[in-house]
């Protein structure tokens, strides 16, 4: 490992407007947890921070919908979030949140400096305003289709289909979010960070200096400098925010894409005195964890702005993750499809380590990967359960039963013997390389062969049948069987620190640093362990169907909820093309062969003629003689089933699909106009 004196680990600081879901925790928090955990069993000098995002539309937004102001929204989320952290074991040095004043000072402090370095461009551009709300409409107060790929329903500063960033004025059709009105252009004044100014910064430090970044990462800096790099505004005209400190800024608050990432260094020194140490020493390995929408601002705004200010470091690296999909669809929190992380704990009491395993071995870390609730239980049942649990629980009766639970000696000990010790190391060596390049997947599949090697050598050499003919050699078998379990608890400790805990106490042993291991007497012969305790149970079949069907009720609940959405306008003169009269149906039979359709003779006013209608299913040809119907006259004729339909009969359809005829209420004559 390329030494550095300290480190300084970040972790993307979550929204305060929901709770956190495992999308979060696969992609950010349960991968730096892991990280910072191995530093700090190796003694390294490491900080940790996080804390809440509390500013930026999405809040002001979400406490508009929660008739709340934005304080008490992010004060409620910032709880509720912190608190499921803790539960999880997530070690934060500090959890701080970007609404203390703290933070309002140093944002304020790093936008002073870098425009009395004149380091901004001050601008008066046009933007949109909605004229009902009387507000200007930043980021997520205004939506439209997005001009790369046209989804409808992209926002102001980003469609989160394609993963586009833009800018408002880019958007096809905006619609204010707060009145639904059409937004007016109107001139205001912002302050502005000159990213093009940075370019050739950011090629050396990043395309030529940064070549060891995940693909993911390096590819995207790569795309965003190719494309051009653009000055990229700093401020917004809202009131929930940090204040521009300086003269003539009423209204003008912080960008939260500026404010925030500051929040690493505020939430820093909140934590100790000595925080410039970690974050302007050249000897410090600044890295920040994040989900892959978050790499732009992470790799070219914020070093832009600390480069501007001129006393930072800038990170080494930042492991970015791609996305969690949860049982094949995209996680959202809007349309609730998500495994809340405090409705787990209340779920899954004791169950964090099972969480923690599922969602590491299945990170999403150089693509997009799935969660689903059947490979959560078979994870559980076959690897924790049948592997990791039943590996230590077995070395620990065995040695309770024939040794009353002393360490038994290692006598004489053979080829196999000693080969199983050697690989301790190894899988040492492999777990250290895996986690020091961001491949935790790796590291806990490596972690896990410890006990997978162990499970091995007992059911090779079987001390439970040796125990009658040679209690010597069984002794040498559980001592090393014991040496593993004790490997186990400390290699295992970044992954699953309650099992760690849980192994350390059954061996009673105190926790034992990193670099122990590897030695072969971990436990010294005649030390005393405890009693055997499960460290892991099965988890049944009706665990799981309770949470998919909570799902399945989460799908039916959107499906109601969900409306077509709204067809392009027409205008009134195409719409007057079309010619609807009321009718009368005359004759109506199955078509043959056929399950939908019903060939209808119908009076129209003008003719008598023929339509064929899909509408067999819902009613009988000898119900519907003498209904009164609206028909669509001048459709283009079509031949459907070799019969000439010359119409088209109006239809209700409800989101069953069940059809409802659409007619006039009272008895009129045939030929009426609908229009
Ligand atoms: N709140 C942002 C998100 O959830 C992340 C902010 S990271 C920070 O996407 F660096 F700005 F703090
Ligand atoms: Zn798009």
């Amino acid at each position: 490992m390329k030494d550095f004196k300290r480190y300084m680990v970040t972790s993307a600081l979550p929204y305060a407007n929901g709770p956190v879901h495992i999308g979060h925790l696969a992609g950010v928090y349960i991968p730096s947890d892991i990280y910072v955990r191995y530093l700090r069993l190796r003694g390294r000098d490491v900080l940790w921070v996080c804390g809440s995002d509390e500013h930026g539309v999405p809040i002001t937004l979400k406490a508009k919908k929660e008739g709340k102001s934005p304080q008490e929204v992010v004060n409620k989320y910032h709880e509720i979030i912190k608190k499921s952290f803790k539960e999880l074991g997530i070690s934060f040095d500090i959890y701080h949140r970007t609404s203390d004043k703290l933070h309002h000072e140093t944002a304020a402090g790093m936008f002073k400096t870098i425009y009395d370095k004149n380091g901004f461009i001050e601008k008066t551009t046009e933007q949109y305003y909605d004229p009902e709300a009387k507000q200007f409409l930043a980021d997520r107060y205004i939506t439209g289709t997005c001009p790369h790929c046209g989804y409808e329903k992209a926002y102001g500063d980003q469609c989160e289909k394609c993963g586009t960033s833009l800018s408002a004025t880019e958007l096809i059709n905006p619609k204010s979010t707060i009145s639904g009105a059409k937004p007016e252009l109107k001139p205001t004044k912002h302050w502005f960070l000159p990213l093009d100014e940075y370019e050739a910064f950011l090629r050396k430090w990043i395309l030529e200096e940064h070549k060891e970044w995940k693909p993911n990462v390096y590819g995207q800096c790569k795309s965003w400098i190719d494309q051009g790099l653009q000055p990229r505004a700093v401020s917004r005209d809202l009131d929930w925010g940090v204040p521009v400190p300086v003269e003539n800024a009423k209204g003008k608050v912080l960008y939260v894409w500026f404010d925030a990432p500051i929040g690493y260094i505020s939430a820093t020194k909140a934590l100790t005195a000595d925080w410039e140490k970690y974050w302007k020493d050249k000897d410090t390995k600044l890295v920040h964890f994040i989900g892959k929408d978050n790499i732009v601002f992470h790799c070219i705004i914020f070093p832009s702005m600390l480069k501007a200010e001129g006393s930072y470091i800038l990170p080494d690296n930042v492991p970015a993750n791609e996305f969690l999909n949860l049982e094949g669809d995209k996680i959202s929190t809007s349309r609730n499809w998500a495994v809340w992380l405090h409705e787990y704990l209340e779920e899954f009491p004791g169950k964090q380590d099972v969480l923690r395993y599922v969602l590491t071995a299945n990170a999403p870390e150089s693509k997009d990967n799935d969660f689903t609730w059947k490979d959560f239980q078979a994870r559980n049942n076959n690897e924790l359960v049948a592997v990791l649990g039943n590996f230590i629980n077995r070395a620990v009766v065995l040695t309770n039963k024939y040794f009353d639970g002393k360490v038994p000696e290692r006598i004489n000990p053979n080829e196999q013997d000693l080969n199983v010790l050697k690989e301790i190391a190894e899988i040492k060596q492999k777990v250290e390389t895996s986690i020091e390049n961001f491949r935790f997947r790796e590291a806990l599949k490596e972690a896990m062969n410890l006990a997978r090697l162990g499970n091995k050598y007992l059911a090779e050499t079987e001390p439970w049948k040796l125990i009658k003919t040679d209690e010597e050699k069984v002794k040498t078998i559980l001592n090393i069987a014991l040496q593993i379990s004790a490997s186990l608890s400390i290699i295992l400790e970044p992954f699953l620190p309650f099992t760690s805990e849980k192994t350390g106490k059954i061996l009673n042993i105190d926790k034992i640093a990193w670099d122990n291991l590897g030695n072969f007497d971990l436990l010294p012969s005649g030390h005393q362990i405890g009693k055997q305790e499960l460290l892991f149970a099965k988890i049944e079949d009706k665990e799981i169907e309770f949470q998919v069907n909570k799902l399945l009720a989460t799908k039916e609940q959107n499906k109601e909820e969900n409306h077509e959405p709204v067809k392009d306008e027409v205008s009134y003169e195409d719409f007057m093309k079309m010619d609807i009269r009321s009718g009368v149906i005359l004759e109506a039979e199955k078509v043959a062969k056929t399950k939908k359709l019903l060939k209808l003779k119908v009076d129209t006013g003008v003719d008598v003629r023929t339509v064929v209608s899909g509408i067999a299913e819902y009613f009988k040809p000898e119900e519907i003689i003498g209904k009164q119907v609206s028909l669509l006259l001048n459709l283009a004729p079509r031949k459907i089933r070799g019969i000439l339909s010359q119409g088209m009969i109006l239809m209700a359809e409800d989101k069953n699909g069940k059809l409802y005829f659409v007619a006039p209420q009272d008895d009129i004559k045939p030929g009426a106009m609908i229009k």
